[in-house]
């Protein structure tokens, strides 16, 4: 039996007993499946009777995902996004209330606070980083759901998960964890207790910046079940060309976000010792923050990162990713491509917005030779 998950997630390919055939399942797009026989036309034991229910490249991409994952069902959502709000959605009722870090991914706020309040689900925000022992001080009776994302959006702090999830259980809560960051690769949430792991599938699965996705992987039947309903009453689907585009990612993602983590960590460590550089944000990083729990669950990590700088202003952070040629400007992150971007506001959001020490930037570090992009950087500073 193949031992890692960089070989079981090319073996899934490859296994034996399927007859001749190529090595990736055939791209089928359609909406409508043709039976033989008029009794056949609802039988779901002849395979998917339905667009929606997904073809060969939506369910080879979701039977690997849960294997990675350790899941009994993945789901897929069209976006990493709508992977994160269908299980808000789909476990919490009017009444219930939801528990989240200050630091959560803007969106899934924007979705507790504009969509869920108004259904009345409302939010209770903990600080980020804060102990599983300080929020559980936020539990109340209706505390129906805990929204975890670690490292946290922009500021980078790591949760306890499985204390957090421990503590969750106990007062008959449910976990959902945004595990974009590790790529359910390098931190594997249902190991840990979590309920539901969601990540970005746009992110590093699919990993050359193409296509959007999202998925929900559970441990739990009756859940599985609870997100499969309600990804069925909403309608959601995702393109056979994204699944398969995702798939053929997934099989190099574990040779590409070792690479990712490489990189970072000689870009982070070279920042760090720069003069303009107040902090760098990036749990691999001995002496970062977050690193004792990264070294303690992680087994990998994302190419991600966050760099306060000493005393600079927006107008400065913009001169400075101006003169960058190797960092492309641009949102998302997870390709294969460096990217920068700059806070503008986002953490002004927050309950308890962050004093940093100056402007905030985010470096997505590619898979570009490490060294080319440390003399970018340091031309960009030096210029
Ligand atoms: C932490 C995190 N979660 C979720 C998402 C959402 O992913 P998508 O862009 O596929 O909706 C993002 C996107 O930037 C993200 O940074």
């Amino acid at each position: 039996m193949p031992e890692t998950d960089r070989t079981r997630l090319i073996a899934s390919a490859t296994r034996r007993g399927l007859g001749r055939r190529v090595v990736n399942p055939p791209l089928e797009r359609g909406s409508t499946l043709l039976s033989d026989r008029a009794e056949d036309m609802r039988d779901a034991s002849l395979g998917p009777v339905y667009g929606l229910d997904g073809l060969a490249p939506q369910r080879a991409l979701a039977d690997a995902l849960a294997e990675m994952e350790g899941a009994c069902r993945t789901l897929l959502a069209p976006s990493g996004l709508s992977a994160l709000t269908t299980p808000l959605l789909a476990l919490t009722r009017a009444g219930d209330e939801v528990v989240a870090s200050d630091a959560i991914y803007g969106p899934s706020r924007r979705f507790l606070t504009r969509f869920l309040a108004t259904r009345g689900v409302t939010t209770r925000f903990h600080a980020p980083g804060a102990s599983p022992e300080e929020i559980a001080g936020f539990i109340g009776p209706a505390t129906r759901l805990i929204l975890i994302e670690s490292p946290a959006s922009l500021t980078f702090e790591m949760m306890d998960v499985a204390a957090l999830s421990a503590v969750a259980r106990e007062r008959g809560a449910l976990t959902v964890m945004d595990n974009t960051w590790a790529a359910g690769l390098a931190f594997k949430p249902l190991q840990h207790g979590v309920d539901v792991s969601v990540q970005a599938v746009t992110k590093y699965v699919a990993g050359h910046s193409d296509v959007l996705l999202g998925a929900m992987s559970v441990a739990d039947p009756t859940i599985a079940r609870a997100l499969a309903n309600a990804v069925e009453d909403l309608g959601l689907h995702v393109s056979p060309d994204d699944a398969w585009l995702a798939l053929r990612g997934l099989r190099t993602l574990p040779v590409r976000l070792q690479a990712h983590e490489k990189a970072a960590l000689r870009v982070a460590e070279w920042l760090e010792r720069r003069p303009e550089v107040a902090r760098v944000l990036y749990p691999p990083l001995p002496g970062s923050e977050g690193h004792p729990l990264w070294s303690r669950d992680y087994s990998g990590a994302a190419g991600l990162m966050g760099v306060v700088m000493r005393d600079w202003d927006e107008a400065r952070a913009q001169a400075f990713m101006n003169r960058l040629t190797l960092f492309g400007l641009g949102y998302s992150w997870g390709g294969f491509e460096s990217l920068i971007t700059h806070e503008t506001g986002q953490l002004s959001l927050r309950a308890r917005p962050p004093r940093l020490e100056g402007a905030l930037l985010r470096l997505h570090v590619g898979l570009e030779d490490p060294h080319d992009l440390i003399a970018d950087l340091s031309r960009a500073f030096t210029e």
